[in-house]
């Protein structure tokens, strides 16, 4: 599904690597969480894989496709495959939650029809679909801005799922929700990866939902990669080399 190969990223003017030198493969299905000190490299490395961050060395392979070589229209179309959730959310705050949900089809439609009103009854369907699955179809009409931030952060679970995406990826998706939130969130993760094997990439502050959680964590250190394995894999040494 994602093969990473030799990548590294330099930011423009600086002198070290953001990213040095990873090489590994994401399979189809897995659940993986992404650990790491500030400034390890965690959001970049989301960042490569959305395209958002143009790699410096190396490559990346998405389902086969390297990405490096595709037109504009091709990562156009690999990107509406893309679901992201972010730590603040992103959502447009005066919208109601449905109308947020929808925008997550916004990648997948002519400029032209990017107007409410203008959905598909298949697409508002899907939209309640999501709404339910994520618990918040009673919340449909009201406004975002009046949500807690779990309930927020449902409704950008329930946008990226909007597009169907291939990879849904998560940069610190619950660093701005309490302890029982988070661990809420990744449940309705693990939730939706397993019926669907929906292939989950997600940074994460917080270790122990990582080793709850995930089926396979990478710990990155200044930009490289020091740690490979499964949860249960994780050893206070480990853990110390980490952090
Ligand atoms: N736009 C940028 N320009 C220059 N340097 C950057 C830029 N973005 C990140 N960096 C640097 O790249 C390195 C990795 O940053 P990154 O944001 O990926 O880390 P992170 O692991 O996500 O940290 P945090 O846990 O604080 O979010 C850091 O040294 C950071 O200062
Ligand atoms: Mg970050």
């Amino acid at each position: 599904m994602l093969s990473i190969q030799n990548v590294s990223v330099t930011y423009p003017n600086e002198t070290e690597k953001a990213l040095s030198q990873l090489s590994f493969n994401i399979k189809q299905g897995e659940f993986v969480c992404i650990l790491g000190r500030s400034g390890a490299g965690k959001s970049t490395f989301i960042r490569t894989l959305n395209g958002l961050q143009p790699v410096t060395e190396g490559s990346i392979h998405v389902k086969g496709a390297n990405v490096r070589q595709l037109s504009e229209k091709e990562t156009r179309k690999l990107r509406t495959g893309v679901g992201m959730i972010f730590q603040h959310f992103n959502l447009i705050p005066r919208l109601s939650v449905k109308q947020n949900v929808l925008t997550g089809r916004f990648g997948q439609k002519p400029a032209y029809q990017n107007f409410f009103g203008l959905f598909s009854k298949q697409e508002l369907s899907l939209a309640e679909y999501y709404l339910k699955e994520v618990g918040l179809l009673n919340y449909a009409e009201r406004r975002v801005e009046h949500l807690s931030g779990g309930q927020k952060q449902r409704v950008g679970i329930a946008r990226a799922m909007m597009q169907e995406p291939f990879i849904l990826l998560g940069d610190e998706p619950v660093a701005s929700l309490d302890p029982n939130t988070s661990k809420n969130i990744f449940k309705l993760l693990t939730t939706l990866h397993e019926e669907r094997g929906l292939t989950t990439v997600i940074n994460v502050h917080d270790v122990d939902l990582a080793k709850k959680f995930s089926s396979r964590i990478l710990g990155l250190k200044k930009g490289e990669l020091v740690f490979d394995g499964q949860p249960n894999e994780l050893t206070d040494a480990v853990y110390n080399e980490i952090y």
